[in-house]
């Protein structure tokens, strides 16, 4: 695979990672790096169909790449992926805890279901994926947790009730999980990407459809005025931005990194009491 253009080719030589929802968004971002720096990544997630081409992708790139369909709210499903990874390929040496979904809806009016599906995906899974690759990073003396967070918690932020709370969930695991397994050798870190331009962001900023648009309106332009307004490093963030800082807790560089919390969002989160947005 070809060289990256930070860290040096066959960094993660021989290590095996599983990355949940590796194979769309920011996970394949995290999964793309970690495969170009030496890894065997398993991408994990519901979509066969999204597994299928991300692994096509990654292996014509000349990486190693394998997928598990599984749901990260189903405990006995993720107990199984776990073992099938640790017996086709050997060893983990890292978990991505990638999963994640949300949408936006007032609190007054989130349905039991609502609530316990976002909390269930993001808490529950970040919580049953860690605890399946314990016995295996236990028994080869040491392994490494990096799950994603996100800065919406740090200040009010309305109609993310449920994401916003599983996140602080997130965050007090990874402490927590960081001081309990730290002498078995696990390092247990988060991260928390700023604005990276998915699709839902660029359908965001599309009109709909017949709405007045003047000539020299374009989705891009519009995006690129929102984040120098928005972002004080004055872009937007890229999936490579976050997979880079997952490599770096990966390899050897990360061996002194417990319990922390990595906020990779050009400033965003810092500004916004400052642009109100
Ligand atoms: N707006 C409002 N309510 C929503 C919703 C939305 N966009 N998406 C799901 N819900 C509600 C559903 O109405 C349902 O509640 P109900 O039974 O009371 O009606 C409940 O949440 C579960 O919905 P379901 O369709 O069964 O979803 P799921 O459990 O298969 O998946 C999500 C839940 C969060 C993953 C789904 O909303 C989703 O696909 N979101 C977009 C993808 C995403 O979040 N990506 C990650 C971004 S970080």
């Amino acid at each position: 695979m070809s060289s990256h253009p930070v860290f040096r080719d066959g960094l993660l030589d021989g290590q095996v990672g599983i990355v949940t929802g590796g194979a769309t968004g920011i996970g394949l971002g995290i999964s793309t790096t970690l495969a170009q720096l030496g890894m065997h990544v398993v991408l994990a997630s519901r979509k066969p169909e999204n597994l299928q081409s991300a692994v096509e992708n990654i292996v014509a790139a000349g990486g190693k790449a394998t997928a598990v369909a599984v749901d990260v709210r189903d405990q006995t499903r993720v107990q199984a992926m776990a073992r099938q990874v640790h017996d086709e390929l050997g060893r983990i040496d890292l978990l991505v805890n990638n999963a994640a979904g949300n949408f936006y809806k007032k609190s007054e009016e989130l349905s039991e279901n609502a609530w316990k599906s976002v909390i269930e995906i993001d808490l529950y899974g970040t919580f049953f994926c860690t605890q399946a690759v314990f016995p295996y990073m236990k028994a080869q003396g040491g392994g490494r947790v990096v799950s994603t967070s996100m800065t919406l918690h740090y200040r009010g932020w309305p109609l993310m009730a449920h994401a916003t709370a599983a996140k602080a969930g997130v965050d007090a695991l990874t402490r927590t999980l960081a001081v309990e397994w730290a002498e078995h050798g696990i390092r247990i870190n988060a991260i928390a990407p700023g604005p990276i331009p998915t699709e839902g962001v660029r359908k965001a900023f599309t009109p709909p459809p017949g709405a007045p648009v003047p000539d020299f309106f374009s989705v891009d332009k519009a995006m690129d005025v929102f984040a120098k307004a928005t972002i004080p490093l004055k872009r937007w963030g890229t999936p490579e931005d976050i997979g880079q800082m997952v490599a770096y807790l990966a390899s050897p560089a990360g061996d002194w990194i417990t319990g922390a919390i990595f906020v990779i969002d050009g400033g965003e989160w810092l500004a916004k009491s400052k642009t109100g947005m």
